[in-house]
């Protein structure tokens, strides 16, 4: 049997710290035990909510469900040839910790290093950073199917990744719990170092450790640690605007950063929050941060009201300034 705890807080399960309660929640650490929390709650009568890391997610206050978090945590080697290596990873394992024994098996995660979260939320939003997205080392998701009570295994292709976008956000939202993620890893080390600042580091003699300690240092230079200012790393995307508009804003401002894209040109909303005065602000227990304006962090007390307050007037702003709206990137937990 499992053990369900009632009226549980999940301040401490998001790294944005928000104040929030579930009605009900689970560890599960296999599919039987997963099968049995889903019948444990049509007995409750309440719907079942899978949480990660808490990294991406806006807490409500009150969620009125069974939520229930992944605990396994094994890794294992499933089949190599000269190419590749592919590894089974549980959806418990913290990401970080992965990342850093991955080149025990094989290469190409480094440059997401101390991205916060578990391996299970990887593919959810396809987590990327300095060049690479998880989706382009995945080669399939384990997961069990809620409504179709169905265990399921996902190709990459069926995971339909994009630009921190899966079919786990649309189509299978709340739908699809992630058991296990299979990596297909390289055997050979063949870092992607087009990215600023990576781009500065010499490639002779760069070992995949010595990149991973590089993003480290990176992150932890720009970016605040959850431990002490609680966040959910980028709380916006960066919006895709038509060339034209990407066109204008240049005009208008010559210093303004863009990305091409395939379709559409990348903008940074970390710049365009900064232009509209917005980094290190505070309103009440929420801020943008004073060394990244992307990065929304908070203080003890606040709730996703506050967050939404927040968040509003960043929106306003930019858009007033320079008619694009931006979207917040972690989804709300309720
Ligand atoms: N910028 C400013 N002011 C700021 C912040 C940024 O002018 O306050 C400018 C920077 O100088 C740079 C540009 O905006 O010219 C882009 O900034 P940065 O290189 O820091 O990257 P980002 O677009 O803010 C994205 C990802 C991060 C990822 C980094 C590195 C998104 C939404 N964010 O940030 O991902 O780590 O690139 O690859 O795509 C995350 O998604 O949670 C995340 C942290």
């Amino acid at each position: 049997m499992m053990s369900i705890r009632h009226n549980v807080s999940l301040s401490e399960l998001n790294t944005l710290k928000l104040k929030g309660q579930a009605s009900a929640f689970a560890a599960f650490n296999s599919l039987e035990s997963l099968i049995e929390l889903q019948r444990s709650a049509r007995e409750l009568n309440l719907p079942l909510r899978v949480l990660g890391g808490g990294s991406n997610i806006l807490l409500a206050e009150h969620v009125n469900a069974l939520v229930v978090q992944s605990s396994a945590e094994t890794i294992n080697l499933v089949h190599e040839d000269d190419a590749y290596a592919w590894v089974d990873v549980d959806a418990g394992v913290d990401w970080h910790q992965w990342v850093c024994c991955s080149n025990q098996y094989g290469y190409g995660l480094e440059n997401l290093a101390l991205i916060p979260g578990l391996v299970g939320a990887s593919p959810v939003q396809n987590i990327g950073a300095y060049g690479v997205e998880a989706g382009e080392l995945i080669e399939h998701v384990v997961g069990y199917q809620l409504s179709t009570k169905q265990l399921r295994i996902l190709t990459a292709s069926e995971c339909r990744f994009s630009y921190r976008q899966s079919v786990f956000k649309r189509e299978l939202k709340n739908d699809f719990v992630i058991l296990r993620v299979r990596f297909r890893l390289h055997q050979t080390f063949s870092p992607n170092l087009t990215y600023a600042p990576l781009d500065t580091l010499d490639r002779d003699g760069l070992t995949s450790d010595a990149l991973i300690q590089a993003v480290v240092g990176v992150r932890n230079s720009k970016l605040p640690d959850p431990a002490v200012n609680p966040n959910a790393g980028s709380f916006f995307h960066n919006p895709i605007v038509s060339e034209t508009l990407a066109l204008t804003l240049r005009k208008q401002n010559p210093a303004m950063p863009q990305y091409p894209q395939v379709v559409g040109v990348k903008l940074a909303a970390g710049w365009l929050i900064d232009q509209c005065g917005y980094k290190g602000k505070a309103i009440g227990p929420v801020s943008m941060y004073e060394k990244q304006a992307l990065v929304l962090t908070t203080k003890e007390g606040a709730t996703l009201a506050h967050v939404r307050t927040l968040q509003k007037a960043v929106q306003h702003s930019v858009y007033s300034r320079f008619g694009v709206w931006l979207e917040p990137e972690p989804q709300v937990f309720e």
